[in-house]
């Protein structure tokens, strides 16, 4: 069987209120398009279509991940569904076979109801097939009608149902099969004498219908799974559902999640076995964390690796790397460019940027370290701050395997400490230090012995 698939995603959304097209909205980290899109490479088929109109260039944009796997049709005016379906017919020519048609605003669609429902099309051989679901509530959707023997009719949209049709819980769920020469035959007869002045598609179904043609339904057992997102209410159902769906499938490859409601983790984010995800954390991007790790409360990893046994508390880590055995937190920001190699800590109030911590090296407390290559075994002294930015340029800061760092040292970039060289306490270092070495940089202390008593003479205190 030669299949082909139309993705629908010309439309404004309007009813999103947004100045970003509504299949860029993101679920789960992702535009709810792509879901679309994977689904729908699953099958296999010949070509896959996707009709863009509406800030046509930002679709084209951000789905530019698929490269050549798909191709697009520009609708210039949205006339309606079925407008642009009929548009695809040009650069659909040399096929032959079968033609699915999918929504760019149904995220939640999986592979397996699809299949189903092109099993129900070819095993009945139908001229169209309509993937249908019962909606406690269906509101908004077209509503299948269907005659005294439950034969398909036609699609009634809501804006043109009689109050008897809206009563209606069967819905079109926008997915559908069809014999490609018999939909572009039926789509040249539509109209666009409705309540919305558009060209439906579901009008083709009644179309087909009249010429004698069979068209079938698909009934899902999961209406969630088939919910179009035309509102940012419907956005945070859809969210709900597919978050609820990525933590399940999480704990059964073994990861510990301990309260599913509070973990927000995206769709393309790894996790190994024995790793515990604690309460409000928040895992997205192309974030991959390996086993054994300690991840949470309160945590933010985005597009971060990050190796087994790991330990992050109350931390946002971005576009970074941390080995094994690392351990961040609690209260640690990690910025894009760093690598916490193994065994190594960054802890409460610290700050990293673009730098390596070595192995086993610590920046325990109240830190900030940017543009730092800090080598294996160094430790870094609470308060300690790398001065890399003189308001123009960025500079780096060495420091070498096995230095100790004062509390509260200035390391004014760029400058060198070498291995296993010591910075004292509070100092200001702005030349480079040589391995093995101290470098001080403060004044004598001074000590003015009984002065509290000559203070209090000379202003007339009395003694407490
Ligand atoms: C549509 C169906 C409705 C079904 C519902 C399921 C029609 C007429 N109605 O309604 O029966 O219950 O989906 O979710 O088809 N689009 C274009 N070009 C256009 C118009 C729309 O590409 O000119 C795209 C939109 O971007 C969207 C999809 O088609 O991705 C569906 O359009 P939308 O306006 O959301 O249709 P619904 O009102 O939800
Ligand atoms: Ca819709």
């Amino acid at each position: 069987m030669r299949l082909a698939v139309i993705v629908l995603a010309a439309g404004g959304g309007t009813r999103m209120k947004s100045s970003r097209p509504k299949v860029l909205h993101m679920v789960c980290g992702e535009p709810m398009i792509n879901f679309v899109l994977e689904s729908a490479e699953k099958l296999s088929p010949e070509r896959i279509v996707v009709i863009i109109g509406h800030k046509s260039e930002m679709v084209r944009e951000a789905l530019s991940c698929f490269e050549d796997r798909i191709e697009f049709v520009h609708q210039d005016r949205q006339l309606g569904t079925g407008h642009a379906v009929s548009i695809c017919e040009d650069s659909l020519k040399g096929f032959d076979g079968v033609v699915i048609v999918l929504s760019g605003d149904t995220p939640l669609l999986s592979t397996g109801t699809l299949n189903r429902l092109l099993d129900v099309h070819n095993r009945g051989g139908a001229a169209a097939s309509i993937l249908t679901a019962q909606m406690d509530n269906p509101t908004g959707y077209g509503r299948i009608i269907r005659s005294s023997d439950e034969a398909v009719l036609s699609i009634v949209e809501e804006k043109d149902a009689t109050a008897e049709e809206r009563a209606i819980t069967e819905v079109n769920t926008g997915t559908y099969c069809f014999n490609k020469n018999k939909l572009f035959e039926a789509l040249k007869k539509i109209d666009s004498n409705n309540k919305q002045g558009e060209f439906y598609l579901t009008d083709v179904i009644g179309i087909l219908r009249d010429q004698g043609e069979k068209v079938m339904a698909s009934v899902t057992d999961d209406p969630n799974e088939v919910m179009g997102v035309n509102s940012r209410v419907q956005l945070a159902e859809a969210e709900k559902t597919l978050r609820r769906q990525i933590n399940e499938k999480l704990m059964l490859e073994g990861v510990t999640i301990i309260d599913p409601e509070t973990t927000y983790i995206s769709a393309g984010v790894e996790i190994g076995k024995d790793t515990v995800i604690h309460p409000m954390t928040f895992i997205s991007g192309k974030t991959k964390i390996g086993e054994g790790c300690d991840i949470g409360p309160m945590t933010r990893l985005i597009d971060t690796t990050v190796g087994n046994s790991v330990l992050i508390e109350n931390s946002v880590v971005r576009e970074s790397t941390v080995e094994d055995g690392a351990e961040l937190g609690p209260f640690c920001h990690v910025r894009p460019g760093t690598l916490v190699k193994s065994g190594a800590k960054v802890g409460a109030f610290a700050e990293v940027k673009k730098s390596v911590v070595g192995v086993g090296s610590k920046v325990p407390h109240l830190s900030y370290i940017g543009d730092t290559k800090i080598g294996d075994y160094v430790n870094i002294g609470a308060g300690t701050i790398t001065c890399n930015y003189d308001g123009a340029d960025k500079y780096e800061t060495v420091i070498e395997d096995g230095a100790f760092i004062g509390s509260d040292t200035m390391l004014v970039a760029p400058v060198r400490i070498g291995k296993g060289a010591f910075t004292g306490a509070g100092s200001v270092i702005s030349k480079d230090v040589p391995a093995d070495s101290l470098a001080v940089e403060r004044s004598e202390q001074v000590v003015i012995d009984n002065w509290v008593d000559k203070r209090q003479k000379k202003k007339g205190i009395k003694k407490g």
